[in-house]
C-alpha cells in the first residue's frame, strides 16, 4: 500500500500566527473558488482513504467506484456512506490512515452501548481544528484579547480540548474550567471576568441558577457572548438564556468523527443557524430511510466528508443528525444548516406519533411558574408506552399555579404535538442537573 499521508492540497497551514480580528481568506472565498477548493480536497481525501485504510478500499471496490471517479463534486454521491458502525468494527485504530507516530492525539465518544468510537488527529488536523474553531468563536462575537471561560468537559470528549485550542488560536486567553463543580465556576466567571462562555446550553442553565443561588443577578456577569453546543437546544431556550444573562447566545455543532466542535458555526450577527465550514467538512443532506441525496432546503440526515483530515478521512459520514441545508447569509461563500433539533436516535416514536424532545422544550420553555428543567420518562403500562414530562415548578410557584400549568402543557403538547402524555410539576431543585451533555430522556420500559 503506498503512503501517500502529505497535505491536503491548499491545506496553507501550520502558520501559527495569531488570528487578527478579520475574516480569514476562506471566509472570503466566491462560491466557485470555493467549489474548486472542495473539489481539489475531496480528491485528495478520496484516494487517500483509499490508498491507505483497507476497509475505505474494500468498501469502494465493492461498490465498483474508485477514487478517479470522481470529476465533480456532486460524483461523491456514488461512493457508500460510513457508519458508526465502520468505526466500531475497526475499533480502535482501524480507520486510521496515517502510521501512528504522526498521530499526535486520540479523542472518544462514549456510544450509548459497547466499545466507544476513537478518533485521531495528526499535528496539522490539530492545527486545522483550531484554525475552524478560532473562526467559530469568531463569528460568535469572540475577539483577540478576550477571555473564554471553557466549561466544556476536558478529556477524551472533543469538547474541551476542541474549544481551547481555538482560543488560544484567535489570539484570547483560555480558561481551561472544565465541567463539574458548579459553585466554583460561578466563582472563577465572577473574578476573573470572562467575556465569553463556551458550555453546553443545559449546564449554563445549571450555571444560572447556581448564580442566582448564591444571590448574584448573572446579568451583571462580565459574560457577553455564549456558544452552547453538543447537545439540542430550542429558539425558547436561546430567549430564555439571553434574557437571564444578558448575553448573545449562539449555536456551535460538531462530532468527533468529523473533528469535535467547530464543524459549524452560527453567526452572532445573524442568529439564522449555523455555516458549515465547507472549506474543510462538506455537507450532504439525504433520506434518513433510504440514503438518497435531498435538495437544499430539505429535512434530511446530514453527512459529511472531510476535506484536509490526515488522520481519519471520513467519507460520507452519516450523523444521524437531522437538518437542512440554506445558502450561507453573514459567510456567504458557506451554505447554513438549520439547528439541528432531533437525531434519529432520539427519536421517540409513542403510539405512533413521532416525538422529538426538542418539540416539548418548546413547549416547557417560557411556561409561567416553571422552571427550565424537565426531563422525559417512558414507562409501559398494559403494554401502551406511556411518556411523562417531569418538570420543575419555580420557587415561588403555588400549587393552584403548578396545576394550572400542568394542565396547560399537556394541552399544548396534544395540540402541537398530537400525543397525549402525563405532566408532573415537582418541586424545584429535584431533577438531575447536567454538568455536561444532558440526558433528556429516562427510559423506563421494560427491555423485552
Ligand atoms: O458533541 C462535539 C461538540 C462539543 C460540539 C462541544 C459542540 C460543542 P460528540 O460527543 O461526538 O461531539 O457528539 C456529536 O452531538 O452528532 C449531535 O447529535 C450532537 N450535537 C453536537 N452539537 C450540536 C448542536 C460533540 N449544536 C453529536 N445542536 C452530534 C444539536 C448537537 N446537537
Amino acid at each position: 500500500m503506498t503512503t501517500t499521508y502529505g497535505d491536503a492540497p491548499g491545506a496553507g497551514r501550520r502558520a501559527g500566527a495569531p488570528a487578527t480580528d478579520e475574516l480569514s481568506a476562506a471566509e472570503r472565498l466566491s462560491t466557485d473558488e470555493l467549489r474548486a477548493l472542495q473539489l481539489e480536497r475531496l480528491r485528495w481525501t478520496l484516494r487517500h482513504a483509499y490508498e491507505n485504510v483497507p476497509s475505505y478500499r474494500a468498501k469502494f471496490d465493492a461498490a465498483g467506484v474508485h477514487p478517479d471517479d470522481c470529476r465533480e463534486l456532486s460524483d461523491l454521491a456514488k461512493f457508500p456512506a460510513t457508519t458508526k458502525d465502520d468505526l466500531r468494527q475497526n475499533y480502535p485504530f482501524g480507520m486510521f490512515a496515517v502510521p501512528q507516530e504522526r498521530v499526535r492525539r486520540i479523542h472518544a465518544s462514549s456510544g450509548t452501548t459497547g466499545k466507544p468510537t476513537v478518533v485521531g488527529y495528526t499535528e496539522d488536523d490539530i492545527d486545522t481544528w483550531a484554525t475552524v474553531m478560532a473562526r467559530s468563536i469568531f463569528a460568535a462575537g469572540g475577539r483577540p484579547g478576550h477571555k473564554v471561560h471553557v466549561a466544556y468537559g476536558y478529556g477524551l470528549f472533543t469538547g474541551g480540548l476542541g474549544a481551547h485550542y481555538g482560543v488560544e488560536k484567535l489570539g484570547c486567553t483560555v480558561i481551561p474550567a472544565s465541567g463539574g463543580m458548579t459553585a466554583r465556576q460561578v466563582q472563577l466567571i465572577t473574578d476573573f471576568r470572562p467575556e465569553v462562555i463556551m458550555v453546553t446550553p443545559s449546564y449554563m442553565l445549571t450555571l444560572l441558577d447556581e448564580f442566582e443561588r448564591q444571590g448574584i443577578d448573572p446579568r451583571t456577569s462580565s459574560l457577553r457572548v455564549g456558544i452552547f453546543g453538543a447537545e439540542p437546544w430550542t429558539e425558547q431556550l436561546r430567549t430564555e438564556i439571553e434574557q437571564r444573562a444578558n448575553l448573545d447566545a449562539v449555536d456551535i455543532y460538531g462530532l468527533s468523527e468529523v473533528m469535535g466542535p467547530g464543524v459549524a458555526q452560527e453567526c452572532a450577527e445573524t442568529k439564522d443557524g449555523l455555516h458549515v465550514w465547507e472549506d474543510h467538512f462538506y455537507p450532504e443532506v439525504v433520506d434518513p430511510l433510504d440514503g438518497s441525496a435531498l435538495p437544499d432546503g430539505e429535512y434530511g440526515e446530514l453527512l459529511f466528508t472531510s476535506l484536509t483530515k490526515q488522520a481519519l478521512p471520513i467519507i460520507r459520514y452519516r450523523t444521524r443528525d437531522l437538518t437542512t441545508l440554506r445558502p450561507g447569509t453573514a459567510r456567504p461563500a458557506f451554505r447554513r444548516m438549520d439547528k439541528v433539533t432531533g437525531r434519529s436516535d432520539d427519536l421517540i416514536i409513542l403510539r405512533g406519533v413521532n416525538v422529538f424532545p426538542t418539540q416539548i422544550e418548546e413547549i416547557v420553555v417560557g411556561t409561567a411558574g416553571l422552571s427550565p428543567h424537565f426531563q422525559l420518562r417512558l414507562t409501559r403500562r398494559d403494554r401502551r408506552d406511556e411518556l411523562t414530562v417531569v418538570v420543575e415548578a419555580q420557587a415561588d410557584t403555588a400549587a393552584d399555579r403548578r396545576a394550572g400549568a400542568a394542565t396547560e402543557i399537556a394541552a399544548r403538547i396534544k395540540d402541537g404535538v398530537g400525543v397525549t402524555v402525563g405532566v408532573d410539576v415537582v418541586d424545584p431543585e429535584t431533577l438531575e442537573r447536567s454538568v455536561g451533555k444532558l440526558r433528556r430522556v429516562i427510559d423506563q420500559r421494560p427491555s423485552d
